[in-house]
């Protein structure tokens, strides 16, 4: 397999090296859980990110980032990254996916991101919301994104080869969601409202022994784009529609060329089926455990995927500060410290 074929070759698994961008990253924002200070995570998280990305030997542009130029120092939409060596991808980036769970020391904050070959990723411009179905392998071949909910949730239910209260359902809290939440009740499935972190919500209904089977509701286009990546990997599906929350959004959408209409594929969002995910939890959850610190090191426990080879590798790491500098440079105690 060439090394274009395989986003870094036949010996090379680059979602290995992701890791270590996603540990760095994850024990950087970990620093700051439950202090009540999500931009403080989250900007611990960007730097360790963007320190460790750097030193990988690629030819990397942000696609998915922390958003534009004048707005974010690094990782910005447009950044390039790597040392210009091939593989030529696209990157998107989620240094903390779920900032508010970081804060509040809640479940299921992860550090994540997935590269996709040059040009693949879809860029979501103005449409920061989308509509989003996703299952695990088990129901991507039933489920039908412009049916009731309740009648997936019936297909579901019949290829688990059970009844519709034997699915649970993982859906953002908002309002927004009301409508659906009443639909998912009627139908008589079980939900389980995240607070955020509809990534994690996302891949936990591809993984087993999560407990959950589907994940519904609107949420971040980015973090649409990211969960198409994990989902190539895992084998699952995603659906889903641009969403134009306000009229200037809806203008600025057509103007962009953007259908709001169309059923969109996690082919539609990453149109490469040569994809790299990793992703490493931040705080406890039934995805991954969370970082833990002791005396003079951090335990870390990661995913890595490959759409490839369609491996799902969970990688536990122990990091001693003390030997790996440029870890404790991101996670130390004396950089906490100084803010
Ligand atoms: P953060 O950006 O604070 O990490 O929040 C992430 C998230 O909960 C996503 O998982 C989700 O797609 C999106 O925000 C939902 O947006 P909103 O909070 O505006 O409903």
């Amino acid at each position: 397999m060439s090394a274009s074929k395989d986003l870094g070759g036949s010996d090379r698994n680059l979602a290995l090296e992701l890791v270590r961008v996603t540990e760095a990253a994850a024990m950087a924002a970990a620093r700051r859980m439950g202090l009540g200070d999500k931009e403080a995570a989250d900007q611990a998280a960007v730097d360790a990110m963007r320190g460790t990305l750097g030193r990988i030997a690629m030819d990397g542009v942000v696609v998915i980032g922390e958003g534009e130029k004048d707005e974010a120092p690094m990782l910005y939409n447009g950044e390039v990254i790597g040392d210009g060596t091939p593989p030529q991808v696209d990157i998107a980036v989620d240094p903390v996916e779920g900032t508010t769970l970081t804060a509040k020391g809640l479940p299921n904050a992860l550090a994540v991101i997935a590269l996709a070959e040059r040009g693949t990723m879809l860029d979501p411009g103005p449409c920061v919301y989308m509509q989003k179905l996703a299952v695990g392998p088990l129901a991507a071949e039933v489920v039908d994104f412009e049916a009731p909910i309740g009648e997936n949730l019936r297909r579901i239910a019949k290829a688990k080869g059970g009844h519709v209260g034997d699915v649970t359902v993982s859906v953002l809290d908002r309002p927004r969601h009301d409508a659906l939440v009443k639909e998912i009740r009627e139908a008589g499935a079980r939900i389980a409202f995240i607070l955020d972190g509809d990534v994690a919500g996302a891949i936990m209904a591809a993984r087993p022994d999560t407990g959950i089977d589907i994940s519904v509701g609107t949420g971040g286009t980015p973090e649409g784009v990211i969960t198409a990546c994990a989902m190539k990997c895992l084998g699952g599906a995603l659906y889903g529609r641009l969403v134009a929350h306000d009229e200037p959004t809806r203008q600025a959408a057509l103007d962009g060329g953007y259908d709001l209409d169309a059923v969109l594929t996690q082919d539609d969002l990453v149109r490469s089926d040569r994809v790299l995910f990793a992703g490493t939890g931040i705080t406890d959850g039934a995805l991954l455990r969370g970082v833990r610190f002791s005396g003079r090191g951090a335990t870390t426990q990661s995913m890595s995927m490959r759409s490839s080879s369609g491996t799902v590798r969970i990688v536990s790491a122990e990091h001693t500060f003390t030997k790996f500098n440029a870890i404790a440079k991101f996670a130390s105690l004396d950089t906490f410290d100084e803010g």
